[in-house]
């Protein structure tokens, strides 16, 4: 039964399919979701039937799949809600409202090659585009804080954007990957028509002065402590060039160069 429906999201109770455990931070569930299609960098609002958080947490696809009708996420444990959802079991119900926000595939370029950039379970909104665009070329630059104990992780982790072109993954403990932050490892902004990211802010920082020095259009999927997620409450208000707007609806991604990040 659906509680309610705002710009083509709906409120509905759904069923947890699936719950993969990928590291002690990281885990993905498998939802059950009919309709309307979720696009790549948009998300639901989420949360479990049974909770004790009051506000649900704004999470980013990871994948959708029509056919079965499940829409995968990827999501760090990052606070009680998150906790929460790392806790429940297959067949547990979890409210899922959405989906909000624009889509990557709306600052695609019609042929080309884009950069992919993430940071930790940033990768999610990307490699849900990737597999959105099997047709396009990605290269794909993925930062993490741990690295992969075995390979199947690292394939759970980076979704379908495994299949992009060129990959380079970077974590801090540099365990199974380059060692450091994956911004070390990207250079070379101009040998792309497009750059898309999505990580922490000063990742987001350093890539809007590298893309902008190289002069090459670049966007940001930004994050904001969300309540409605459907662009009713202003919570969830950032500052650009063209004064203020709300992360869920009139984002979640901007244009690089109109984002006024705080000092
Ligand atoms: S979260 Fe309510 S307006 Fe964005």
């Amino acid at each position: 039964m659906y509680m309610c429906e705002i710009n083509n999201a709906k409120s509905q109770s759904c069923e947890l399919k699936e719950i993969i455990h990928v590291t002690e931070e990281i885990f993905i569930l498998y939802v059950n979701w009919e309709w309307p299609p979720p696009r790549a960098g948009q998300f639901f609002m989420i949360k479990p039937e049974r909770s004790s958080v009051f506000l649900p947490r704004p999470i980013g696809i990871f994948e959708y799949n029509p056919r079965e009708k499940l829409v995968k996420f990827l999501i760090t444990k990052a606070g009680r809600g998150t906790i929460e959802l790392s806790k429940l079991n297959p067949g547990e119900k979890i409210r899922l409202s959405g989906p909000f926000g624009n889509a990557w595939a709306d600052f695609l370029p019609e042929s080309g090659k884009a950069a992919l950039i993430s940071g930790s379970a940033g990768i999610a909104p990307l490699a849900a585009l990737a597999a959105e665009r099997p047709d396009f070329t990605f290269h794909l630059y993925a930062g993490f804080k741990n690295g992969f104990e075995e390979k199947i992780q690292e394939n759970l982790v980076l979704g379908s954007a495994i299949k992009s072109e060129k990959i380079v993954i970077a974590a801090e403990d540099g365990k199974n990957a380059n060692k450091g932050l994956i911004l070390d490892f990207f250079s070379d902004p101009c040998s792309y028509d497009v750059i898309f990211a999505c990580g922490s802010t000063p990742m987001l920082k350093i890539v809007k002065i590298k893309c902008k020095s190289a002069d090459v259009p670049c966007f940001l999927s930004l994050e904001s402590r969300m309540a409605c997620g459907a662009g009713a409450c202003l919570g969830c208000t950032i500052r650009t060039v063209n004064g203020n707007r709300r992360c869920c609806s009139d984002g979640p991604i901007f244009p690089a160069g109109d984002v006024i990040f705080n000092d």
